[in-house]
């Protein structure tokens, strides 16, 4: 008789996260429950730096472009995004799914604009992480953002990316999230070329992507991570 395969329970993420300071001075949230934090504790801003900016948004050659980012959480990478873009005189329309959001006042008190020397951005930076889902803003010029309450495996959008950041909770903490039926989802999201990023280096991870039809790439990783992924659709 085949074996009968029950579904498994669904995600929650716990109530206990907790402000924790990481090595680079930034905060980050940490849940002992989970055993899980949001960002790496070798340092939040480094890592949002390094992953989503450097080798995320700094190698998409496009000057205007569409921006999926899988886990809004504390909107650190937007933040980070959403300044480069104005930085660099970029646009970017910026759509951040998370179905778990965080409270803006969790959120607040993680001084993300300060960490990353820009207080006077705390009020636009309030505006975003408190915005009705679905609702488009434009913090700056010629850039929009807009978060959704969807969930990655919901995801229906056909060829309208270019760049996707892909930074969900760890695959020991969500397996589902790392799946090549997501990666599959992900790449009929994106347009030909366009180009995925994710902290994570894991061979596992790697063969779902190229399983899903991706083409998945080691390259140098954050501070306290010998590598990162960075992944094209051809
Ligand atoms: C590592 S955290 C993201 C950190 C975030 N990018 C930041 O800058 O703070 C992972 C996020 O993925 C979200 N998430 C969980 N399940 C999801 C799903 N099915 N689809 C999209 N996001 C999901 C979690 O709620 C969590 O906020």
């Amino acid at each position: 008789m085949p074996a009968i395969v029950l579904p498994g329970p669904a995600f929650l993420p716990p109530s206990d996260f907790l402000p924790r300071p990481t090595a680079d001075g930034s905060l980050t949230l940490h849940s002992e429950a989970l055993g899980e934090h949001y960002h790496s504790m070798f340092g939040a801003v480094a890592e949002s730096e390094h992953v989503y900016i450097r080798q995320g948004f700094g190698s998409c050659v496009k000057q205007h472009l569409d921006l999926l980012e899988v886990g809004l959480g504390t909107g650190l990478n937007a933040l980070l995004t959403l300044v480069e873009a104005q930085r660099s005189g970029r646009q970017v329309n910026y759509l951040a799914l998370e179905p778990f959001p965080l409270p803006p006042d969790v959120i607040g008190a993680l001084d993300h604009p300060g960490s990353i020397g820009r207080p006077d951005l705390a009020g636009t930076f309030h505006r975003l992480m408190s915005a009705a889902p679905d609702e488009t803003l434009s913090p700056f010029p010629g850039s929009t953002f807009r978060r959704s309450l969807a969930r990655v495996q919901d995801l229906e959008m056909k060829a309208a990316f270019d760049l996707v950041y892909f930074d969900a909770f760890a695959p020991k903490v969500q397996p589902e999230m790392w799946t090549a039926d997501v990666f599959r989802m992900l790449y009929a999201a994106m347009r030909p070329g366009a180009l995925l990023v994710t902290y994570c280096a894991k061979g596992d991870v790697r063969r779902a992507m190229r399983d899903a039809g991706l083409m998945p790439e080691l390259v140098q990783g954050p501070p306290g991570k010998y590598k990162m992924l960075k992944a094209f659709r051809p």
